[in-house]
């Protein structure tokens, strides 16, 4: 998110210092390298290193001469009782307030829970700087093209001279440019967060009813969405939500809710259905087994927590993987991108092709596109079972249900 923040307010025209204190990270960046896997990030990247208009530091004392707006982007990581640690965001802006010329604005772009801005304010006790929250919205995978073409941009801030400020950066992105307060801004990026895990919860709950009944949940969603009340975006049903930003997410905002007296009851119950989802892979894997999970060969393709992203964090794929093991089964997976965990019992390979050689079940848990070219022809040929499960929805269905005996797809019954 940092580095999208860089390269996107270099892209409208800023002059952009960013600062990494990871001596690698900083090496590889500098040399044009992204340390993780993001379309079109890298040729931004070295386009802006090349004009000048993106600079890279060690410290923030490098960026502090001529810079007026400072963006805190560093992660806001779950703690051991589920709210979001912010030693990051105090540490980065405790260090930016020490260099900062008076008037500038420190602006909070990092998850952050309500009241943090607050906090800052106080801990940090210069009157003469304020704070901003700029939430920010981009996706993995497209981080660049969210950036720059948002649905909306979001300054929460205390006066609106500052919120004036931070949105004139934005003055070249043609979107609606909403101003609130602080703690509203803070509260909006979660309560997003957690409106988007809870729909696809809901999501996956019906394919789950869907399956049990012999309906079919693309019908039954793109019907419920057609409704423009609901729209047919983000219904997508799948393994279960994941990555760096929904788990955590949405446990920190219950966190919240509970420390102030208010029960969060939907946000509560779409992480326990999330868990249940991952739960229904393993289980209808297993009656597709015959019910024995045990000394099976499984072939899984997918370990990002979606496609277009080599980030493993949350991944659904890694959850179901990591059940699998504990019921006896060996797991050999393949993603085009990412690295699995060294666990034992998971083997990582090459190809496709090479995973479900001798599998008695594949199973597919991300949706890269290339996965829907794969002939399945030879799959059949290499694998010792027939049976495959497409929790992704993503392979064409009469192809292989041709060449599998059992060729199941998530959230149909059939
Ligand atoms: C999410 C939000 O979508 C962004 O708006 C937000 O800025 C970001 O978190 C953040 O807080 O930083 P991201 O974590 O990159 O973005 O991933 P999503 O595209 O939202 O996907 C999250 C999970 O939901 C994935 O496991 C994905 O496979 C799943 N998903 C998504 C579905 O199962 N179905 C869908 O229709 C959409």
């Amino acid at each position: 998110m940092g580095l999208t923040t860089a390269l996107g307010l270099a892209k409208l025209g800023h002059s952009v210092v960013g600062v990494e204190i990871n001596p690698e990270k900083l090496h590889s960046l500098n040399s044009g390298k992204l340390p993780i896997y993001e379309p079109g990030l890298e040729s931004e990247l070295l386009g802006s290193l090349k004009s000048g208009r993106v600079v890279l530091k060690a410290a923030i004392q490098d960026a502090t001469s001529d810079s007026k707006m400072f963006f805190i982007c560093v992660p806001t990581p779950q703690d051991d009782v589920g709210a979001a640690d912010l030693k990051f965001v105090i540490a980065a802006s405790k260090d930016v307030a020490e260099h900062a010329s008076p008037d500038s604005v420190v602006v909070i772009k990092s998850t952050v829970p309500v009241g943090t801005g607050e906090m800052l304010r106080s801990l940090i006790g210069r009157d003469d700087i304020s704070f901003a929250s700029n939430p920010e919205f981009l996706r993995e995978g497209s981080a660049l093209q969210d950036f720059m073409e948002p649905d909306r941009i979001l300054v929460g801030a205390d006066t609106s001279k500052v919120s004036d400020n931070v949105l004139a950066l934005y003055a070249n992105i043609d979107a609606p440019k909403l101003s609130t307060s602080v703690k509203s801004a803070e509260l909006i990026k979660y309560a997003a967060n957690a409106y988007l895990a809870s729909r696809l919860s809901f999501v996956n709950d019906l394919a789950a009813l869907c399956e049990q009944v012999g309906a079919d949940v693309d019908d039954v969603v793109s019907g419920m969405g057609s409704d423009s009340r609901i729209g047919s975006r983000f219904l997508h049903p799948g393994p279960g939500w994941g990555g760096s930003c929904f788990p955590k997410d949405t446990r920190a905002l219950v966190s919240v809710a509970q420390n102030n007296g208010v029960s969060l009851g939907v946000v509560g119950a779409a992480i326990q259905s999330n868990d249940n989802a991952f739960s229904r892979v393993v289980t209808r894997l297993k009656s597709l087994l015959g019910n024995e999970l045990n000394g099976k060969i499984i072939a899984v393709w997918g370990l990002a927590f979606k496609a277009n992203t080599d980030d493993t964090r949350d991944s659904p794929s890694l959850e179901i993987i990591k059940r699998l093991l504990s019921k006896g089964s060996k797991v050999t997976a393949f993603d085009p991108i990412a690295s699995a965990p060294n666990w034992e019992g998971l083997t990582q390979v090459e190809t496709a092709v090479e995973a479900a050689t001798n599998a008695d079940a594949l199973l597919i848990l991300t949706e890269w596109s290339e996965f829907s070219q794969v002939d399945p022809k030879p799959i059949a040929n290499v694998m010792s079972g027939s049976v495959v499960l497409d929790t992704r929805r993503i392979l064409p269905v009469e192809k292989w249900s041709s060449e599998f005996e059992t060729f199941k797809i998530l959230g149909n019954g059939a």
